[in-house]
């Protein structure tokens, strides 16, 4: 029997990461992700996954330095790579990403992490009309991706709020473009390949592509109050709500709330986008109403309604959103990718024939 998009089927064991979909969890390498997007700096969470440990106290400097490293050297190949000349950020950043040679030192999980932030930092601004800014060696990962984007070091509170994002994405299970980079890695191409299958699998809106249309959403919406009509209209015409629904989780999406509460420390240090109170209300209406029309699937907010609010509040554009998803998530794609080489099999389901016979 065919398992319609896979559904329930197991297809690695991993140490990376649970996604318990009953209760709302999620494990990232043995740490809830509520205790890990509370403080954790985005290299120490990339060195829990590369390494199966988060670093000793005092002892975060290796990665931090590795990473600062891969974004020099990207950006030392970016004029070559042009990301301005396409209007959508994933285009160029698979373009971009495509254009690295693995035997050039970019087939390690470092050096493909920073080069991912340069290279969506370069095309958010050169789309604005800026030219791309070079990495500071002396921040961490998370500010340096914020200044190289805006041209100047940001605010403690909007770098902290875009690192608990990153920190709080990075890796998730087996969703559609992390088992896009183990199918790839799986034939022992290289960890470019991996990642740029996996940045096309994460352009997709049912994916990486909802926190853009979230914010058009709630533009549409404009005033809580009219919320619960809007989602009607919407559900009535057959469309479906943005940043609502989740293929495993049965319950809100961990990440929903951990996101609000960054949304929360950033609105106590001053800086707010204005519309986590539309946003709340829109979720209370959602929820009523997919409640209604499906009452044997729950369907509550997931990862991208309120990323969709904390990078609008951090300062980035929403053409930004899911190029800043792959800044975070290809950490994990690294991290998978070593784990299928290490560990994995050449991935080749089979199909079922319904064509006519031969
Ligand atoms: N709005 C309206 N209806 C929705 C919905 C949503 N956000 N999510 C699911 N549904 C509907 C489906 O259309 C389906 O209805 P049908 O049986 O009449 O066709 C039913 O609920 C069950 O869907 P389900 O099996 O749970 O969806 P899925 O596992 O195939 O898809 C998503 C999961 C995430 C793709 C889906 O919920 C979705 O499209 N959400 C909106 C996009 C989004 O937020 N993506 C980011 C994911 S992190």
């Amino acid at each position: 029997m065919t398992r319609s998009g896979l559904e329930g089927v197991v297809v690695a064991d991993t140490r990376l990461s649970e996604v318990d979909g009953e209760r709302g969890r999620l494990v990232v390498a043995g740490h809830d992700i509520e205790g890990l997007a509370g403080g954790t700096s985005f290299e120490a969470l990339a060195e829990l996954l590369w390494t199966g440990a988060l670093p000793q106290a005092g002892a975060q400097g290796r990665t931090r330095e590795a990473l600062a490293e891969g974004r020099a050297r990207a950006f030392a190949r970016l004029e070559a790579a042009g990301p301005g000349r396409f209007a959508d950020g994933m285009d160029a950043l698979r373009a971009t990403t495509a254009q690295l040679a693995a035997d050039d030192g970019f087939d390690t999980p470092a050096a493909l992490t920073g080069a991912v932030a340069v290279f969506a930092a370069a095309w958010a601004r050169v789309r604005a009309g800026g030219r791309p800014v070079a990495p500071d060696r002396s921040l961490p990962h998370a500010a340096d991706y914020l200044r190289m984007i805006e041209g100047e070091a940001p605010t403690p509170a909007r770098a902290a709020a875009l690192e608990a994002y990153l920190v709080t994405v990075a890796d998730h299970g087996m969703n559609a473009s992390t088992f896009a980079a183990r199918v790839v890695a799986s034939t022992g191409s290289d960890p470019v390949s991996a990642i740029v299958a996996a940045i096309g699998a994460l352009k997709g809106p049912l994916h990486g592509g909802a926190p853009g249309p979230v914010l058009d959403m709630l533009d549409a919406i404009g005033e809580p109050d009219q919320a619960a009509q809007w989602v009607e209209a919407e559900l009535a015409a057959g469309r479906r709500i943005m940043g609502m629904g989740h293929r495993i989780y049965r319950v809100r999406d961990p990440r929903a709330a951990v996101l609000e509460a960054a949304l929360g420390r950033l609105e106590q240090a001053g800086v707010t986008g204005g519309r986590l109170a539309l946003a709340r209300a829109v979720e209370r209406a959602a929820e009523g109403a997919l409640r209604a029309k499906y009452p044997d699937r729950a369907l509550a907010a997931n990862v991208e309604f309120y990323t969709a609010v904390l990078l609008d509040a951090v300062g980035l554009g929403r053409t930004a959103f899911s190029p800043t998803f792959a800044v975070g998530r290809v950490a994990g794609w690294c991290a998978h990718v070593l784990e299928q080489r290490a560990t994995g099999r050449l991935i080749r389901p089979a199909s079922r024939y319904v064509g006519p016979p031969g």
